[in-house]
């Protein structure tokens, strides 16, 4: 079998897959959104196929319920459901569902397969999720800083806790849109080190040991679980490793006056963040949350519907 000749369509692996001005254009397509502002339907007659190998609760119902109020459908395929659970190669799907769908939606574990399926189809490929990145969960938290503090430049961001996929991501920003991001992950549990190196070399990351490094005067203080989705049989082995590491009272009131409070979500109370932190004054989850709709309609209005940036 021979490929059709590729269609001209953009991917969304990473952060780094749009520019900065770019990514400026999608927070205002997405302000639009949340504003009620933005009417149209790009996604009409069109589908986004959505595979997933792991659970998911917002990145699922964001996308479906997105692809929907842009006039558009949402097909799950959960991996186990469908052939290639069962070993279809991931190009095989890739070029199958590109002559049904017109955009995919992925969340899975090796970012490789990520990348596979983008290579062998010819609609848009977006990331929902892997262990490497999360890139939608990232741009939606920038978003909700927008919202809240106005502005990201000049702003220093804190992420507590483990070098995983969402701290990834953070750095792939931060290098992108070049604002100040302190990381403090225990020793054994940092952050990719080609990306580090990067985002290092242009004067946008630290890396420390002790939280407290990391949020002294930070406006956002950002965490994720200790324990990524695949790594439950590490839990206790991590609990020891992260201890000192929880976002509580005492870490928040080193941050700037007007700090907030971010988590991807789900979030484990007294483990990585106290619940006096994420259910108190200073905390914005729920809005990152809602913000995970608005930005993943823009995108798909971008990549999918033809919509233009900027
Ligand atoms: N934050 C996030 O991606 O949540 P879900 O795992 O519920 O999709
Ligand atoms: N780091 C977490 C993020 C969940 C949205 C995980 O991969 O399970």
């Amino acid at each position: 079998m021979t490929d059709r000749p590729q269609r001209a369509h953009r991917d969304f692996l990473v952060i780094s897959d749009f520019t900065k001005s770019e990514i400026d254009g999608l927070f205002g397509l997405a302000e639009r959104m949340r504003c009620g502002e933005y009417t149209s339907k790009p996604l009409a007659g069109k589908t986004l196929g959505m595979i997933f190998t792991k659970s998911s609760t917002r990145t699922r119902v964001s996308f479906e319920v997105g692809a929907y109020q842009l006039g558009g459908h949402a097909l799950f395929l959960a991996t186990r459901d469908v052939q290639l659970g069962r070993g279809e190669p991931v190009a095989d799907t890739a070029r199958v569902l590109s002559r049904m769908v017109d955009g995919i939606v992925i969340r899975t574990f090796a970012h490789s397969e990520i990348e596979e399926l983008a290579r062998h189809a010819d609609v848009p490929v977006i990331d929902g999720l892997t262990d490497l990145q999360h890139p939608c969960q990232i741009l939606a938290d920038l978003l909700t800083v927008r919202q809240h503090l106005g502005t990201i430049k000049d702003r220093k961001i804190a992420w507590i806790g483990d070098g995983n996929n969402m701290a990834n991501s953070w750095i792939d920003a931060a290098d992108v849109l070049g604002f100040e991001l302190a990381l403090a992950c225990p020793e054994g549990y940092d952050p990719d080190e080609a990306l580090f190196a990067r985002a290092k070399a242009a004067g946008n990351v630290t890396l420390h040991r002790d939280p407290r490094d990391a949020v002294s005067g930070a406006h956002v203080v950002n965490t994720d679980v200790w324990a990524s989705m695949g790594q439950e049989e590490e839990q206790k082995i991590r609990e020891r490793a992260f201890s000192g590491f929880t976002v509580d009272a005492t870490l928040m009131k080193l941050a700037s006056r007007d700090a907030i409070f971010l988590h991807c979500l789900p979030a484990h109370r007294g483990e990585e963040v106290s619940a006096e932190v994420i259910d108190g004054p200073q905390s914005r989850v729920w809005d990152e949350a809602e913000n995970r709709l608005h930005i993943q309609k823009a995108i798909m209005a971008v990549l999918m519907g033809g919509e233009r940036l900027g």
